[in-house]
């Protein structure tokens, strides 16, 4: 039986501002950001979405009612936790109108967590064919405003389906882990920004995928000739394209600059996007599904998470014939519908977000067009809204 992902979507915010606006504003070349850290656009998140909205909106457009009927898991994977407790997957639950007999999981490791989601949700599909699992993939990457982590920022969420016989790609079960305590980027519980030691950080990144993409080769007797191509965790898209390079040795020319073709279609929504932590290399993956024609069923794609910390880990998967079916066809007009903010702008609304303290809050939500929203806070607790119930 094959095991996989049968579904994917996405959701980010309607507002994003231009990176060369951003470097001009940051008294920096536009092509540092546009070409060194690979990025050309950032999602804006306004005060009205959080980790768990967004993770909402990402999954509620592609379940069906037999999906909701059938889902007994929901993994929400976030480093943008809105409780040190409950769990946000239990909020996402009830804006979805999840069966009340689901198991409600929040992950952490970093950008790394939505794997985990992942691999626990092909083992329990496995176990259990007739359900299946929602893992979604929900963060706010915040570094600060002024900080060379800033061009790194975005945000989003990235909802996929996990089930049985899948439409888009099915899981192999094997994967090589790595995961060892490195202080390269940690958000300490009174933060509300990232701690990261930038240049640490991509080394570490690098070391990990040649670690466990040489670990898998290794281990599965395979070549790197048998990827069609590979997916990366984008934290900046540049990020995945130095970690691409680093192997391309291992290819012939004709492999190299085939998986380089391949790698720039797996960046175009991310390099639109920013950062999303945990959803960013499954972002990358749809971003490859839906913009690579050159894909053919039985393709073997390779993902490569990681998550600072640092947890990493490789697998694959292959390409179903019916592929496009799960996929998220109207994301390009989406991004292309959204409204550019000016930097002042975008300063506003990242000052703008709701408080962590015990007071109540409420927040405008009036040009969010999004279904569910933050409201604010009443009586210490988040109020969250589906403006179409
Ligand atoms: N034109 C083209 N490229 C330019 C340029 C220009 N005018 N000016 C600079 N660059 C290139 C640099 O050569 C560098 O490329 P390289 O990394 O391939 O050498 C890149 O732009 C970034 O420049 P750099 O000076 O290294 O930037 P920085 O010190 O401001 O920091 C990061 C960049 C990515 C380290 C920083 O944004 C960061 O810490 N981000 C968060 C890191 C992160 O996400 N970590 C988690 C990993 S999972």
């Amino acid at each position: 039986m094959q095991v996989g992902i049968d579904k994917l979507h996405f959701a980010t915010s309607h507002l994003y501002v231009d990176m060369a606006e951003l470097a001009n504003a940051r008294d920096e070349a536009p092509d540092k950001y546009l070409i060194g850290i690979g990025q050309s656009k950032m999602a804006v998140i306004p005060p009205s979405q959080d980790a768990v909205t967004l993770a909402a909106n990402a999954a509620y457009p592609m379940l069906t009612a037999a999906d909701i009927a059938a889902i007994d898991l929901l993994v929400v994977a976030t480093e943008s936790g809105v409780d040190n407790s409950k769990a946000a997957a239990i909020y996402v639950a009830q804006l979805l109108g999840l069966n009340r007999r689901v198991r409600t999981i929040e992950m952490k490791e970093a950008c790394y967590a939505a794997t985990a989601g992942v691999q626990l949700a092909q083992d329990h599909v496995r176990v259990h064919p007739d359900k299946k699992a929602l893992v979604i993939g929900t963060d706010i990457a915040r570094y600060g405003l002024h900080t060379s982590g800033e061009p790194t920022q975005g945000g989003g969420a990235l909802a996929m389906l996990i089930s049985a016989n899948p439409q888009v790609l099915a899981l192999d079960t094997n994967s090589v882990m790595l995961s060892q305590d490195v202080m390269d980027f940690w958000r300490p519980l009174y933060h509300t920004t990232a701690l990261v030691d930038g240049k640490y950080s991509s080394n570490i990144y690098i070391d990990y995928f040649q670690d466990v993409f040489k670990g898998y080769l290794a281990e599965q007797d395979m070549s790197i000739a048998d990827f069609t191509a590979l997916t990366f965790h984008l934290p900046y898209t540049k990020m995945g394209l130095k970690a691409l390079r680093s192997v391309l040795p291992l290819a012939t020319m004709d492999q190299q600059a085939a998986l380089l073709a391949h790698f720039e279609h797996a960046r175009h929504f991310n390099r639109q996007v920013g950062n999303l932590y945990t959803g960013s290399l499954y972002l990358s993956l749809l971003s490859l599904l839906l913009t690579d024609a050159t894909l053919k069923p039985n393709d073997l794609i390779g993902l490569f998470s990681y998550g600072s910390g640092a947890e990493g880990e490789f697998y694959a998967g292959r390409l179903q014939p019916a592929y496009q079916q799960g996929l998220d066809l109207g994301l390009p007009q989406r991004l292309a519908r959204r409204q550019r903010v000016s930097v002042a702008e975008y300063e506003r609304l990242f000052n703008g977000q709701l408080a962590w303290n015990d007071t109540d809050q409420v927040i405008d939500y009036a040009d969010d067009p999004h279904r569910f929203v933050l409201t604010g806070q009443k009586a210490e607790q988040h109020q969250y809204l589906d403006t179409q119930a």
